[in-house]
């Protein structure tokens, strides 16, 4: 038991029982973060959902606030988001004109549909409807009321999910998934209880329909707006569309997202989309509402569909990733979606511990300084040199190594879970998943956070990150660089313990 309890992360979310999936509700209000999520508090494995919840004041520590929106017998409580309504547009505050907290999530039917489409051997496929309800807390989030006159949104279909609200101008806009049929829809509400087109119709104003990775069912849409280079007068919108299945490994889920513009109604992208991590585990991922100075920082579940209800676990499944800080960056002259760990995750480094060096020549395996550790925040640059490959090892012991590398040939840094730990649980896990990246100048930079069960790395100025998720026997917690047919520089590396965020 003791390996086991060692894999709960130093400095990951994760609940202390129970099964996690998706960040549901991410708003910010007096001075708190709030982060709903996707919870099965009686087991381990995806079952009656709720949303859980925890606070944060810096992104960083968490307070575990149990079951926020509970099911029943009649429903669960499937994923959508959360808003202030400032000015009591619904009508749910405690008092005319005071603030209420609303949540707008997916009411998936407990009792399936009794004239469910029949099979090819005549049995019911037992499907359940989802519609689109919400519930209302005057009390920060800490309690809440189920409307009374749920649904706000039902247009009696069988996968109709995830809706994401946010205050546009002088209405409320959701985003919802027609998941089956690869339509993000966007209606307009006044009072986030009636929703329509806004212009009196009750169908969306817009679809975004026709682009994009459609292998799997659409789901857990999210869309901002953001400055391209700081430059508050030329911003672009960006889309997220998460699918399941349908990842760029063909299995599995993913966060894809597009770059474009919205015009009120609906979204135009620029071109084609791209995916937010390339790692196989951040899915689900959207962003905080009401976010102080408009910034933009988003979450994500760190797992994937295709293995988590049989990747090893003890009371507790699945973490989120760090928050990160989501920005628009011109590189090589075009427009990225870049993304860094929030700066808080800094003062989680046990600076006293810290390891610096710099101008190592690195031939082979190479195993000095002797660093070891479980929870780091890795901040390297490497010159190329004459190698193939070269890189880090973490998680390092007899018969077990991730590697986060460089493949000079491919241009592509990579995480390689291969001989990670334990990996025979699904014969997809055990893999190297890579992502194009040139080198500037022969050069790379890395910062590389790990966790008991996690490797999350942002490559050069965070153009590309790859999130991973490992069962490494916790004891081969070595830490070493490497480099393959020639020789390559660690022109300066710094390695900083974590602490833990729990109390
Ligand atoms: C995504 C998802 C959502 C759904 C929720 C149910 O991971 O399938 O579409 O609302 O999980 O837990």
């Amino acid at each position: 038991a003791l390996a086991v309890d060692m894999m709960r992360p130093a400095f990951h979310y994760t609940p202390r029982f129970g099964w996690v999936n998706d960040p549901n509700g991410l708003v910010y209000a007096d001075g708190e973060w709030h982060l709903f999520y996707q919870a099965d508090y009686e087991t381990t494995l995806h079952g009656n959902m709720s949303w859980g919840h925890a606070v944060s004041t810096d992104l960083v520590h968490w307070q575990e606030l149990g079951v926020a929106i509970s099911y029943d017998q009649h429903e669960q409580i499937f994923s959508g988001s959360a808003v202030v309504d400032k000015d009591c547009t619904s009508g749910l505050c405690a008092k005319a004109g005071e603030p209420v907290m609303i949540a707008i999530y997916t009411s998936y039917d407990q009792v399936p549909d009794p004239n469910s489409p029949l099979d090819d051997q005549g049995h019911s496929t037992n499907r359940h409807f989802q519609s689109q309800h919400i519930a209302s807390s005057t009390d920060r989030g800490r309690t809440w009321t189920k409307y009374a006159h749920n649904p706000v949104l039902d247009k009696k279909m069988y996968e109709f999910r995830d809706p994401k609200v946010s205050r546009r101008g002088d209405h409320w806009l959701m985003l919802v998934q027609k998941s089956e049929e690869h339509v993000l829809q966007f209606y307009k509400s006044s009072d986030l209880i009636k929703w329509g087109d806004g212009k009196g119709g009750d169908g969306p104003a817009g679809e975004f329909t026709g682009l994009g990775a459609t292998g799997g069912v659409w789901e857990c849409p999210d869309m901002f707006e953001l400055p391209v280079d700081g430059d508050a007068k030329n911003t672009k919108w960006v889309l997220i569309v998460n699918i399941n299945p349908g990842s760029r490994f063909g299995w599995g889920s993913a966060a894809q997202f597009f770059i474009g513009q919205f015009d009120g109604d609906t979204f135009h992208a620029d071109g084609d989309y791209s995916w937010l991590d390339w790692g196989a585990d951040n899915y689900a991922t959207i962003t905080w509402d009401s976010a102080p100075n408009g910034e933009v920082v988003a979450i994500g579940w760190m797992s994937n569909w295709q293995y988590t209800q049989v990747t090893p676990a003890s009371t507790w499944r699945n973490a989120f990733t760090v928050p990160r800080l989501l920005e628009l960056v011109t590189i090589d002259g075009k427009v990225r979606v870049v993304q860094n760990p929030v700066k808080n995750i800094d003062s989680l480094r046990d600076l006293s511990n810290a390891v610096h060096q710099s101008n190592l020549a690195v031939a082979n395996d190479y195993t000095e300084p002797a660093i070891r550790g479980r929870a780091l925040d890795i901040v390297v640059e490497f010159d190329a040199g004459s190698a193939a490959e070269f890189g880090v090892k973490v998680y390092q012991g007899e018969h077990q190594e991730t590697l986060i590398g460089y493949d000079k040939a491919k241009g592509q840094v990579f995480i390689d879970r291969r001989i990670s730990g334990t990996v025979n649980f699904d014969a997809l896990f055990p893999d190297r998943h890579s992502a194009d990246l040139p080198l500037v100048g022969n050069k790379l930079k890395l910062r590389i956070l790990v966790d008991h069960g996690s490797v999350e790395v942002f490559a050069n100025r965070g153009e590309v990150a790859i999130t991973d998720v490992i069962f490494p026997d916790p004891f081969k917690d070595g830490v070493s660089f490497y480099a393959l047919n020639g020789t390559a520089t660690v022109v300066s590396v710094d390695v900083y313990p974590m602490k833990t965020i729990h109390g």
